[in-house]
């Protein structure tokens, strides 16, 4: 049986990972999955409810009732419950939240049958921060996407300011900062480049000559 392919896109926040694995998906034909995003809506959805981060069992029942559908209502949208959250999850305190319940083993283990169902014909594109590591350890192409914190921290900024929100880029550079250490130091699937990644430093790179490098390193295959 031939193996549906996955190209799986990691790295820490601001890398463009989000934006390459979008673009990368749509010049295949692939399918996309935002691991990132179902990280997210469980944080949201526990601050919302008030839950408490310590309830492990809790959060992990959480996460696995929700009815979640990506592009539902266009690209990059995204519904929990028949609720459009969309913008909701992108907000920086989603981002947040997604790294603290993503510190959690049995949230991992929840999430982990879900993000494998993404795998359809012809392919899929998986975006996060453990997908060549853990979730498709033998995916056919290994990506890890990285750029300077400081780099990282100038983007978020001009993306920011280019929607209209205020803010400021000395607490940009600490929370990514923070953000980084908390992925990365983490006992289960810490932000790390698989053994057989290809790494791409995008520090100095456009967003097209990024996604030009990896459908080059897809063509190989
Ligand atoms: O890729 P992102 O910025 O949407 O991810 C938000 C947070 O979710 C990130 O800081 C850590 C967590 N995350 C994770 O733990 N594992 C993934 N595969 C994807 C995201």
């Amino acid at each position: 049986m031939v193996e549906i392919p996955v190209i799986t896109i990691d790295g820490p926040s601001g890398s463009g990972k989000g934006t390459v694995s979008q673009r990368v998906a749509e010049a295949l034909g692939y399918h996309l999955l935002d691991s990132g995003a179902l990280y997210r809506i469980l944080g949201c959805v526990a601050l919302r409810q008030g839950l408490d981060l310590n309830d492990h069992a809790l959060l992990a029942q959480t996460i696995q009732q929700l009815d979640i559908h990506f592009g539902d209502q266009g690209p990059g949208s995204v519904s929990v419950n028949g609720e459009d959250f969309s913008d909701i999850i992108r907000q920086e305190i989603g981002g947040d939240m997604a790294s603290r319940v993503g510190a959690i083993p049995a949230v991992r283990q929840a999430l982990l049958n879900r993000q494998l169902a993404f795998r359809k014909s012809p392919g899929l594109v998986a975006d996060g921060r453990d997908m060549g590591t853990v979730v498709f350890p033998r995916a056919t192409v290994k990506i890890y996407l990285t750029a300077s914190v400081e780099e990282r921290a100038k983007r978020r900024y001009n993306q920011l300011i280019a929607k209209g929100i205020g803010a400021i880029l000395p607490d940009l550079l600490r929370e990514l900062k923070d953000r980084d250490e908390r992925d990365s130091n983490r006992s289960v699937s810490p932000l790390k480049p698989a053994d057989d990644a290809h790494i791409l430093d995008s520090t100095n790179l456009s967003i097209d000559e990024v996604v030009t490098r990896v459908l080059n390193l897809a063509a190989d295959f």
